[in-house]
């Protein structure tokens, strides 16, 4: 199927729903230049009624770029590369409900990931996604300047380390040792355009300030980035699948289904170093 036909509309608040794309072959026709440039744009494309394999998962991350096997959550079983994200009956915690983009802990934080329905449940399990080119737009001259000069902490150890709540569910708590500094405001490296880049699960403070400095100015940054209109709540169906560009993206999963199961499998594909945007 050649990308002529491939029909891309903008969702309200961030990303767009693609449909067209012959997402079961893009690893062996390489056809992704349009994915690649309309998640530079979107962050987050959306996609209905899909049945892809395992192999083909891989295959489609695999047109983007290597795969990054997450240290911390749990396989698929016979598919190394594939994270399990699955939530059963008797489990009260979910994986990925604080607001949050992936890998910011990693000195080359991970691209993005591409997330396939398996198992969803009758009502609930929704993720939201929010508009971090959007968050940063709609900041005032004054501040994006301030901004554009700072540098964050970001740590995987609270969230994965042993002691960390919700630390069953993952695996290798030993391995949460990485803590990575990042521009608070990065050009995107597909689009060039601004994103503000922290998030309330991984950023713990501003490099150089001290925590009860950095603290109010983060949470007031992290309530102004989920204002309605920066998000949309994508509801998963058999065959839906979400991929996201972890640079312009926050997500959320919401845990809201406390008798049924959810399933799904995420692979995540590496991404490049990042670098500041000035204002
Ligand atoms: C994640 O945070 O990667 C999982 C998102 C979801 O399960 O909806």
């Amino acid at each position: 199927m050649s990308h002529t036909e491939v029909v891309i509309t903008p969702a309200d608040g961030v990303g767009a729903y693609i449909s067209g794309f012959d997402l079961a072959n893009a690893g062996k026709t390489n056809n992704v230049s349009v994915l690649r440039e309309a998640l530079g744009e979107y962050g987050v494309l959306f996609f209905r009624d899909q049945d892809l394999t395992e192999e083909q998962h891989i295959g489609l991350a695999e047109a983007f770029g290597n795969i990054n096997i997450n240290r911390f959550f749990p396989a698929v079983d016979g598919h190394p590369k594939i994270a399990a994200v699955r939530k059963e009956p008797s489990q009260s915690t979910n994986i990925g409900s604080v607001w949050h983009t992936d890998h910011s802990y990693d000195e080359v934080p991970a691209m993005g990931s591409i997330l396939v329905s398996r198992i969803t449940p009758q009502r609930g399990g929704d993720t939201v996604f929010s508009n971090m080119f959007l968050a940063y737009e709609h900041l005032s001259d004054g501040l994006k300047e301030t901004l554009s000069q700072l540098n964050a902490v970001h740590s995987s150890r609270h969230v994965f380390g042993a002691m960390a709540e919700g630390a069953e569910l993952f695996t290798n708590a030993e391995a949460a040792t990485q803590d990575s500094v990042h521009p608070m405001v990065i050009a995107h490296p597909i689009s060039g355009r601004k994103a503000l880049y922290v998030n309330p699960q991984f950023t713990i403070g501003i490099k150089g300030w001290h925590s009860a400095e950095s603290k109010p100015l983060l949470d007031m940054l992290y309530q102004h980035s989920i204002r309605p209109e920066f998000t949309h709540r994508f509801k998963w169906h058999q065959g839906s699948i979400a991929f996201w560009d972890n640079r312009a993206t926050w997500h959320c999963a919401l845990n809201d289904y406390p008798t049924e199961t959810r399933l799904m499998h995420r692979i995540t594909v590496e991404g490049e170093a990042l670098h500041p945007a000035h204002a």
